[in-house]
């Protein structure tokens, strides 16, 4: 674990979520981090995924919504953490596209409502503790809209982002910066690339491809599969979120990137050419399952990350690769049908998100 510093009380918003439960099963590890997570369990979370943490004495859960102001400010103030990890989020863009009000009301109105708790709390420190606290918000690569062929997001790259969920996560972005600006509010932003690994809600490419073809259902890639993502696996992110709350600069940016550039069709393929070597079918390949479906409207062409800013201040670079993480992952699911199969059964089968209604 990097250094902890000072660090001892941590608030962390989406802590039930994928990158969350990752996040606080690495921070509950130190019995001297106090955890209050707070997380109002939407249909992303899953309580199972904290079962490793969930009955040590520095770990609490607290299930309220972001988007209450009184609430979130009363456990806030009653809790006064020196850190807090600001995850909770609505994160799918396909469900942004068929519905974009939870993302309103979470990513930005929920934001804002951390925000000023946030500031509460922070006005009434001691000097010594008010140099301690920082707000670290947890962002995405995707508030930079879409590249071409060629080039690398930077902290510097212009906003512009194409879904509802991209265009609230930057709403959001900028009132944490102007939080820092206007009120000192000493603010971290990280602005990631793309998860994958143990643990993630199964609409999300990588484990949707998994499990469908587990159950030899279609696996639907977008178009023509061409657009590019740079993945990284969540255990890197979680280190990389932690270095950046404990050393970053007050009031900065950081990107976050994998650098492992593909394509969704390799990426499907990698999937299925891993599952016909370790979990043979014997009636062809997984890859016969592939299906071209319509495109997913405002697609981002690519992403790809410049992440040698938090190299260079934080020393902070990826560790796994991505032949090595998706083994890792696609193993994990063929291990754990306990924790996705009552989702697939209950809360999503699997099926289309976020078409094209107007054609
Ligand atoms: P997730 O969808 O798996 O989990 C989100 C969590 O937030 C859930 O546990 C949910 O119950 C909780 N939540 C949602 N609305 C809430 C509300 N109103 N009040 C309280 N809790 C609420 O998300 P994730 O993939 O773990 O992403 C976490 C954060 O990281 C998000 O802010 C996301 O934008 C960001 N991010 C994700 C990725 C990625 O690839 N998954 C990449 C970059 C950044
Ligand atoms: P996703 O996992 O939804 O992440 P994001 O949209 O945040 O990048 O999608 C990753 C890529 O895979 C994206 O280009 C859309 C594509 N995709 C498919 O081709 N088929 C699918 O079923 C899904 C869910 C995504």
């Amino acid at each position: 674990m990097a250094p902890i510093g000072q660090t001892k009380r941590i608030l962390i918003t989406g802590g039930s979520g994928f990158i969350g439960s990752s996040l606080l099963r690495y921070l509950c590890k130190s019995a001297c981090n106090k955890i209050l997570n707070i997380d109002c369990l939407t249909y992303a979370s899953s309580p199972d995924s904290l079962n490793e943490v969930s009955n040590q004495e520095n770990y609490q859960h607290r299930q309220y919504d972001i988007r209450n102001l009184s609430e979130i400010t009363s456990a806030i103030y009653e809790f006064e953490p020196d850190l807090v990890l600001h995850l909770a989020a609505e994160t799918h863009v396909d469900r942004s596209i068929d519905s974009g009000g939870d993302f309103i009301s979470t990513n930005i109105v929920g934001t804002y409502n951390m925000l000023e708790a946030s500031l509460i709390l922070y006005r009434k420190l001691s000097t010594e503790r008010k140099n301690k606290f920082r707000f670290h918000h947890i962002s995405t690569d995707e508030v930079y809209g879409s590249l071409g062929r060629t080039g690398y997001f930077t902290e510097e790259s212009p906003y512009d982002p194409s879904s509802p969920y991209s265009a609230s996560k930057a709403s959001s972005d900028h009132l944490v910066r102007a939080w820092n600006r206007t009120y000192g509010l000493p603010t971290l932003v990280t602005n990631c690339s793309n998860n994958y690994g143990p643990f993630q809600f199964p609409e999300k490419l990588i484990p949707l491809v998994i499990l469908n073809a587990l159950e030899r259902q279609p696996l639907p890639i977008y178009g023509a599969g061409d657009n590019v993502r740079d993945w990284l696996f969540v255990d890197d992110h979680v280190e990389a979120i932690w270095s950046v709350a404990t050393q970053g600069a007050p009031g900065s940016t950081y990107n976050i990137g994998g650098n492992q550039e593909f394509t969704n069709l390799e990426v499907v393929q990698t999937i299925c050419d891993i599952l016909d070597s370790i979990k043979p079918h014997g009636d062809g390949s997984y890859s016969d399952l592939i299906e071209f479906v319509s495109d997913r409207p405002g697609h981002d062409k690519r992403y790809a990350i410049d992440a040698s800013k938090i190299k260079r201040e934080i020393g902070w670079q990826p560790k796994i690769d991505f032949q090595t993480g998706i083994l890792k992952t696609i193993e994990w699911y063929l291990a754990n049908e306990w924790w996705w199969r009552p989702i697939r059964e209950n809360d999503y089968d699997g099926k289309r998100l976020g078409e094209d209604k107007s054609v």
